[in-house]
């Protein structure tokens, strides 16, 4: 029998004792062993839960009992959980966790303290919920050169877009029904600004391309501004807003990192991700394309990703796992404005205005709105960013709004 301790009972605690507790014979059977729950670390008290005699508030307890063997945070945040995390590894226990935010800022040091220690920190749920991702890259796609990732992240502000393009729901409406489902993060900016998407695009290209990538080094925007007039000159275009998380590995050896709205064409795949549904996108030198696609946010999504990591730490107790990557450094990704993308620009209409767009960017494609007569809305050719924003400032007209195309 092995004992493992969870740290924190929210929404995806109360879901791995669940899945734990509903699935042993299973899981016994998958595992070689049996799973027992012998803590649950939460500063408030559950007295009415029928495992209500397993909760401590002393993590120390979990700390000192050598029968634990693998510790499951899912509390969130780096406050305490840097500080647990770190403690288990060094005293031999192994750690799964579901928490985007401890990998991306901590995970090139936990993964070396874990190494040293010949322990696993496995942290599969963090990205995408449900949906395997993390270990089909590091395993299935290791005979790879892997150069690139397009992901939709989040699915609190996929479920909004979603509602806005299908159903013309007014952002906060849509954002309310997301919290009431229980996708959005404790706090909703989390989502909307990007900050959720941000965190897992630099767990997904520290793993794909080796080196850790922290998030005060990704461009981040969120969706707040995003309207259903926006939307609509999308469709025109034949394309879906969605929210991109986004890194290519460049031929310098360093890479580009962001997340940001993008219009993405219908014959992207990633366009017909819809609702509370995540897809990550990876292109291969030798595979090409492979997409994942699933549930990346809910309690039992979220839970079975972390009880499979608990399932396969069992399984490897005395040996190490293949996820592993070097820290970062400050040079290593590439000002966002050096990258080459084809944008949606709509300024507001003048006199002559279509004359000197074409002068100034080139073979641009215009878009039209109902009722957009006040508007000029056009489709520029590939180039930097730093390029468009220049040619921008010579065309000289009030900017509406401007959006990324994807390829
Ligand atoms: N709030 C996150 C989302 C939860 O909506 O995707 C899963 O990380």
């Amino acid at each position: 029998m092995v004992q493992v301790a969870v740290l924190g009972h929210g929404v995806v605690g109360s879901g791995v004792v669940e899945v734990i507790h509903q699935h042993k014979e299973s899981i016994y059977k998958k595992a070689k062993q049996e799973i027992n729950i012998k803590y649950i670390l939460d500063i408030r008290e559950f007295p009415d839960l029928p495992y209500h005699n397993l909760f401590t508030k002393n993590f120390d307890e979990i700390l000192n009992d050598e029968e634990v063997k693998i510790v499951i945070e899912v509390m969130g945040g780096i406050n305490p959980a840097f500080e647990y995390v770190k403690k288990c590894l060094e005293n031999g226990k192994s750690v799964v966790t579901s928490n985007k935010e401890l990998v991306a800022q901590k995970g090139a040091e936990l993964l070396k303290i874990a190494n040293d220690n010949n322990l696993n920190f496995l942290f599969e749920a963090s990205v995408g919920g449900g949906i395997p991702v993390l270990r089909p890259i590091a395993q299935c796609l290791a005979a790879n050169d892997l150069y690139e990732i397009n992901g939709i992240l989040n699915g609190t502000t996929n479920f909004i877009l979603t509602k806005m393009d299908k159903e013309n729901m007014e952002f906060a409406d849509a954002l309310a029904l997301a919290q009431k489902l229980g996708y959005a993060e404790r706090d909703p900016g989390a989502d909307i600004d990007g900050i959720d998407s941000c965190r897992k695009i630099c767990i997904l290209a520290s793993l794909a391309f080796g080196k850790h990538v922290y998030p005060n080094q990704v461009y981040t925007e969120g969706i707040r501004n995003i309207t259903l007039e926006q939307k609509e000159y999308a469709q025109n275009f034949n394309g879906a807003i969605k929210l991109i998380g986004r890194s290519v590995l460049k031929e310098n050896g360093k890479i580009s990192a962001a997340v940001y709205p993008a219009i993405v064409p219908y014959d992207n795949q990633l366009s017909h991700v819809e609702d509370v549904f995540n897809a990550i996108m990876v292109r291969g030198d030798a595979i090409g394309d492979v997409m994942f696609y699933g549930r990346g946010a809910g309690k039992l999504p979220t839970a079975s990703a972390v009880v499979a990591d608990v399932i396969d730490c069992v399984k490897h107790l005395s040996a190490r796992k293949y996820l592993s990557w070097s820290e970062g450094s400050e040079d290593y990704v590439e000002n966002e404005e050096k990258s080459i993308s084809s944008f949606m620009i709509c300024v507001k209409n003048q006199n002559g205005i279509k004359d000197r767009i074409t002068e100034i960017f080139g073979n641009v494609e215009f878009i039209t709105r109902k009722n957009g007569e006040d508007e000029i809305a056009f489709v520029t050719p590939k180039e930097q960013e730093y390029k468009i924003t220049e040619k921008l400032n010579l065309l000289n007209a009030a900017v509406l709004f401007k959006l990324h195309i994807l390829d």
